[in-house]
């Protein structure tokens, strides 16, 4: 290329060459489906972890599931997203840690927004559950490829079949099992790969240590000297059914979120769980281009080009930091880079970038598309910004979603006003909680806004904590928001709204408050052409 320095075209070979290694994922399951299990034995392969046991280990052993908040510890639960990146084979691996407690969903939506993949972690024993209905609209939303993983298959479960049903006629998503189970729970013997008719038999390992799989073909003899006749028998009609069934395992389904390859499994056990990491590595997307103002952003753009998913603060409580959290979307990001911030138009040096493994941290030197780097905060970051260099690009915010529990939050002390509102900004900027007002200017409390409860109680502990505010709430009995589309001009045409309450956003647009979903849909049937949308506008 003419007027190319060699040390351009060095750069580009080397993005392009991180870009064609590079595999980023986010977990989505509902809660106790196996998903810590799960990270874990992904992270024994990367050598990540030496033992198992790590992620959920306490005390001093406790390495990736983050403490850092006291009211985490009291609830024994990982109300934070980490990301955990780690090589495996050739592979660098980006997965996105994503809160498993329900009330977090808002986080978890988020985190989202920076993932190329998804795993579906299923219990064999309960199917579809909602907290993965709903992480599975949101990837619907964006197309992104789901891979489904059907874990404790070690204990009693479904029927297979059943399983893949409920996935193709709930989530009109073509399942293509992969793998087929040979029996299930204490008759569970092992998985028929599909693609290859290769058997691999389960064998009962103490707790915690690998189940030993043995490998042989379907067609050998051997075979049946092993797993129960009716078994296997079953196992191959099921699996002809599939067959007759008709359809391929098309890639490109696969990354336009049509199509699910389905992997059997018992994370538990360790069993299946290398062969899903193959087959997932093999078939999951590189990082891909991102839409912006500029249309779409190749990861192998010139410059280095990124957007803040998630504002975290005080994840050190030594230091009392705000981190925000960046998605790579192309270029490279190297330390001390200077990149200019899209929305205020400044420069800014980004001197102290970190990478994270839980809670451990380190110096990042540079980073790639589809990786996540940690930056220090002083207030300047927003949710949905873009930090780039080069040509302007700005990439497509981040919508909020809807909550579904609103409370006022008092400030009993008029002395604490300074102190609760500097609170009640930082904590909505970060999208610790989102903040509505009343349309009535005398009334000032914020209208908390939440996923769920819990993300209430944090905002309150924190406020008391790290702004030395005691608050009240006093819940609202609203259970449904909606954003009106066209804004203040479309709401005064439709008049008054029964069994609705009308309150605006931090951005002073026009959000409708139901107590159910009935009321709602009255309002639809009475008013068709009155736009309404259940995720807040990007700003
Ligand atoms: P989560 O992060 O999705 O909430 O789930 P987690 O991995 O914590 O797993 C929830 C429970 O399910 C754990 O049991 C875990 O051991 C169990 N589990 C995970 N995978 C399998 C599997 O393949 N087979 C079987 N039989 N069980 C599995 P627990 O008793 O709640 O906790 P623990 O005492 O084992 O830590």
């Amino acid at each position: 290329m003419s007027g190319t320095t060699a040390t351009e075209t060095d750069l580009a070979g080397l993005v392009a060459q991180a870009v064609d290694r590079r595999r980023n994922f986010a977990i989505i399951s509902h809660p106790d489906a196996g998903k810590t299990t799960l990270t874990e034995k992904l992270l024994l392969y990367g050598g990540a972890i030496q033992q198992a046991g790590a992620v959920k280990a306490r005390g001093e052993q406790r390495k990736v599931t983050s403490d850092w908040m006291e009211l985490e510890k009291q609830r024994g639960i990982s109300i934070t997203s980490t990301v955990l990146q780690f090589d495996y084979d050739t592979t660098t691996i980006n997965l996105l840690d994503t809160p498993g407690h329900q009330d977090f969903s808002e986080d978890t939506y988020r985190t989202l927004a920076a993932a190329d993949n998804a795993v579906m972690l299923e219990d064999a024993a309960k199917g579809l559950e909602p907290q993965t209905r709903k992480l599975f609209e949101v990837c619907r939303m964006r197309n992104i490829p789901i891979f489904t993983f059907i874990n404790k298959m070690d204990r009693p479960g479904r029927e297979p079949l059943t399983l893949l049903d409920e996935i193709e006629s709930e989530l009109e998503l073509t399942p293509w099992a992969v793998n087929w189970p040979i029996g299930s729970g204490e008759q569970f013997r092992g998985v028929i790969d599909r693609r290859s008719r290769e058997v691999v038999l389960f064998s009962r390992a103490e707790r915690g240590k690998q189940a030993a799989e043995q490998k042989l073909s379907l067609d050998d003899p051997a075979l049946r000297e092993l797993v129960e006749e009716e078994l296997l028998d079953l196992a191959i009609e099921e699996m002809e059914l599939l067959d007759a069934a008709g359809a391929e395992l098309d890639i490109e389904m696969v990354h336009a979120g049509e199509l699910t390859p389905v992997f059997f499994g018992s994370a538990m056990t360790n069993f299946g769980v290398r062969p899903f990491l193959d087959a997932f590595l093999e078939m999951a997307q590189r990082p891909i281009a991102r839409s912006s103002s500029e249309g779409l952003i190749d990861p192998l753009r010139e410059g280095f080009s990124g957007f803040v998913f998630k504002l975290q603060a005080n994840m050190d409580p030594r230091h009392r930091d705000r981190v925000a959290f960046v998605r790579v979307c192309s270029g490279r990001f190297e330390k001390d880079m200077t990149v200019k911030h899209a929305r205020t138009g400044k420069a800014i040096r980004l001197s102290r970038p970190q990478k994270l493994f839980g809670q451990d941290r380190a110096v990042v030197e540079d980073a790639y598309p589809g990786d996540v780097i940690g930056l220090n905060n002083p207030g300047m970051f927003s949710i949905g910004d873009t930090l780039y260099v080069g040509p302007k690009v700005e990439f497509e915010g981040i919508p909020c979603f809807s909550p579904e529990i609103f409370s006022w939050l008092r400030n009993p002390n008029p002395s604490a006003f300074k102190n609760f509102r500097k609170g009640v900004n930082e904590l909505r900027e970060e999208g610790a909680v989102q903040i509505l007002y009343d349309t009535d200017e005398s009334k000032r409390d914020p209208i908390l806004a939440a996923v769920g409860q819990l993300q209430l109680e944090v905002v309150q502990h924190r406020l008391e904590n790290e702004y030395g505010v005691e608050t009240r709430l006093e819940p609202l009995g609203f259970q449904v928001a909606r954003w009106v589309a066209g804004g203040w001009s479309e709401l005064e045409k439709v008049g008054r709204i029964f069994n609705c309450k009308t309150v605006r956003d931090a951005w002073n647009r026009p959000v409708l408050l139901f107590k159910n979903e009935w009321n709602l849909n009255q309002l639809k049937e009475d008013h068709p052409d009155f736009e309404l949308s259940n995720v807040a506008p990007v700003v």
